[in-house]
């Protein structure tokens, strides 16, 4: 799949070892950024991936920082984002499976990195399974 990544400051080596591991498993992955661990705005890069994303460039985003809320926060003001923040695998299974997630979102201070690429591997793995999601997923577009 065609990746794009995002983070700020504090979700930025869990960046880094999200990028390589998607890289590892044959998937292709854009660094939206930053190129830096300096102090950044969350808001800034959370858009950013949010809307390359709603606008079909990439298949899938991941967005970190510190929590994982402030990233849900801004990608859920995009028309077409679906930004799921998980803290486990089930979460993860769930949000691709009936939530047709396109922006997986991790917190850095919340989670080790062996939990990080565990829930990683559980988003990639689901596929959405369609059917009564859909009419879900379409009420939730009306409120758009
Ligand atoms: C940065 O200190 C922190 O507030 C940010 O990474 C994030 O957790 C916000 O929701």
């Amino acid at each position: 799949m065609n990746f794009v990544i995002g983070s700020d400051h504090a979700g930025f080596q869990l960046k880094e070892l999200v990028k390589s591991h998607l890289i590892g498993r044959g998937h292709q992955v854009e660094d939206a950024g930053p190129a830096a661990p300096e102090s950044c705005d969350y808001p800034v890069y959370g858009l950013k991936v949010a809307n390359l994303v709603a606008a079909g460039e990439y298949d899938q985003g991941v967005l970190i920082c510190g929590t994982g809320l402030g990233m849900s926060m801004a990608a859920n003001r995009v028309r077409g984002a679906r930004a799921a923040l998980c803290t486990n695998e089930f979460q993860a299974r769930m949000a691709r499976a009936h939530n047709n997630a396109n922006i997986l979102v991790l917190g850095e201070r919340v989670l080790g990195s062996e939990l990080a690429l565990s829930i990683l591997d559980a988003y990639l793995e689901t596929r959405f399974e369609g059917g009564r999601h859909e009419r879900r997923l379409a009420l939730l577009d009306r409120m758009e």
